[in-house]
């Protein structure tokens, strides 16, 4: 295991029992530094309208950062294309705020397969500005590392404007590596873990017990 993962393997991030939450795609709580609890659970496709909520709930620098372009609101496909996920090449962990009315969705994290190196996937992570700065963005990058390892994705790649510094430290303390400049977007790249530690890895996640309600810290 890398030593990033090791160190959030050990509760450095995660509640502690959410392995086996992550490794059988179900359900946990957590509670972040504000003391605010969340929901973090795969994305579903009945989740388009608190995507697109969530999106409104974006300040334009926010959305400029995750999409590299100026978005007002996602057209019915690319909600479609989000949310109606076959959790194999495109999986995706939302945050759902449970102290809110109507439980919306505060947070994104997602990976895509590459088509032609199905070890290999594309990430990016999204935190609704009201809720940045408490630890969400980790615990969704967390989980995404944790699932990603699970199904076998060793490397997950991400495309971040080089002024976005919240998204760059963050992907760094997961272990990035910068892969340099191109065209004006930074390439960061996390290793995950080989193959042969995936395997024995897996067979952790499922032997801790279920804990469904924890501390982030
Ligand atoms: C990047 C983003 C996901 C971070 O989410 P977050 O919930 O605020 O992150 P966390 O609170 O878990 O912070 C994790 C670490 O990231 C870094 N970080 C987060 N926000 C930061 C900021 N504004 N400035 C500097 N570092 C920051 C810190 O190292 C932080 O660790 P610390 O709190 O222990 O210092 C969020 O800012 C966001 O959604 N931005 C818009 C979309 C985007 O840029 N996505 C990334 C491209 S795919």
């Amino acid at each position: 295991m890398s030593p990033t993962l090791h160190a959030q393997a050990h509760g450095r991030q995660l509640p502690s029992g959410a392995w086996p939450h992550i490794a059988t795609k179900r359900p946990f709580v957590a509670t972040l530094r504000d003391g605010s609890r969340v929901q973090i659970r795969p994305v579903r496709e009945d989740d388009s309208s608190r995507l697109a909520e969530g999106l409104r709930r974006l300040s334009p620098r926010s959305r400029y950062f995750r999409f590299h372009r100026h978005v007002d609101e996602l057209s019915d496909a690319n909600v479609r294309y989000l949310t109606d996920l076959d959790q194999r090449r495109h999986v995706a962990w939302g945050a759902v705020a449970l102290d809110e009315s109507g439980e919306p969705g505060i947070g994104v994290a997602r990976y895509v397969r590459d088509r032609a190196a199905p070890h290999r996937a594309e990430l990016a992570v999204t935190v609704v500005d009201d809720y940045q700065r408490i630890g969400l963005g980790r615990l969704l990058l967390d989980t995404l590392m944790l699932s990603a390892l699970e199904s076998g994705v060793v490397e997950l790649t991400a495309h971040v404007l080089p002024e976005n510094t919240a998204a760059i430290r963050l992907f760094e303390r997961a272990g990035a590596q910068s892969c340099g400049l191109h065209g004006g977007v930074l390439t960061l790249v996390i290793p995950i873990a080989s193959p042969e530690r995936t395997t024995r890895l897996s067979g952790a996640l499922t032997a801790l017990p279920p804990a469904p309600e924890a501390r982030t810290r």
